[in-house]
């Protein structure tokens, strides 16, 4: 994956949300490899990223928190944001009879909500710079519906 070439981002800001999870932690790799200077928003453990990384670790799905984490990490990648590649997101399983208030809300908020949150923290000082580039990552499920994944 480290190989993967990612032409036009060398010296450009990048926030890679869900940094430490299996696909935001290979993307961030590739983002670095490439010359970009990558921001790791993350939860729990810290992503294994070269040293230097500005990071930093919040809920998604809180909008102070993401207001306060985008914040640092604008601060540490010395100006706003980019590029963002949301990649933090997750699906479970369980039909719908068997699908708690709880898990429905945890889909959406750590789905839909986390995306409208990260995507609305980069979006004025792209669209004030007149360029920006915005890729989220979502499971199939939410393009059409299939048996077992009702949330
Ligand atoms: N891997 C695949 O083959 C595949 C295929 C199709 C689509 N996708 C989609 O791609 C996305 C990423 O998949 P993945 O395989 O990288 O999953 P993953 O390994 O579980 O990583 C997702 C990361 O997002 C973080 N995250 C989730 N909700 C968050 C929140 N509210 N606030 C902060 N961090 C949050 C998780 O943190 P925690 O561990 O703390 O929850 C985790 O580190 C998902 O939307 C998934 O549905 C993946």
């Amino acid at each position: 994956m480290s190989e993967l070439q990612v032409p036009g981002v060398a010296g450009r800001r990048v926030i890679v949300t869900g940094a430490a999870g299996a696909l935001g932690l290979a993307v961030a790799r590739c983002l670095v490899a490439a010359g970009a200077r990558v921001g790791a928003a993350y939860r729990g453990a810290a992503p294994d990223l070269p040293g230097g990384i500005a990071a930093a670790a919040f809920d998604l799905d809180d909008e102070a928190a993401v207001a306060s984490g985008f914040a640092r990490l604008t601060a540490g990648l010395g100006g706003p944001a980019q590029l963002l590649v949301h990649c933090a997101g997750g699906y479970a399983d369980a039909p719908l009879p068997a699908t708690s208030l709880e898990l429905w809300r945890r889909m959406l908020e750590g789905n839909l909500t986390a995306a409208f949150l990260c995507i609305r923290a980069v979006l004025p000082a792209m669209c004030a710079a007149g360029h920006g580039r915005i890729v989220t990552v979502g499971s199939r499920g939410g393009l059409a519906g299939s048996a077992g994944h009702a949330a």
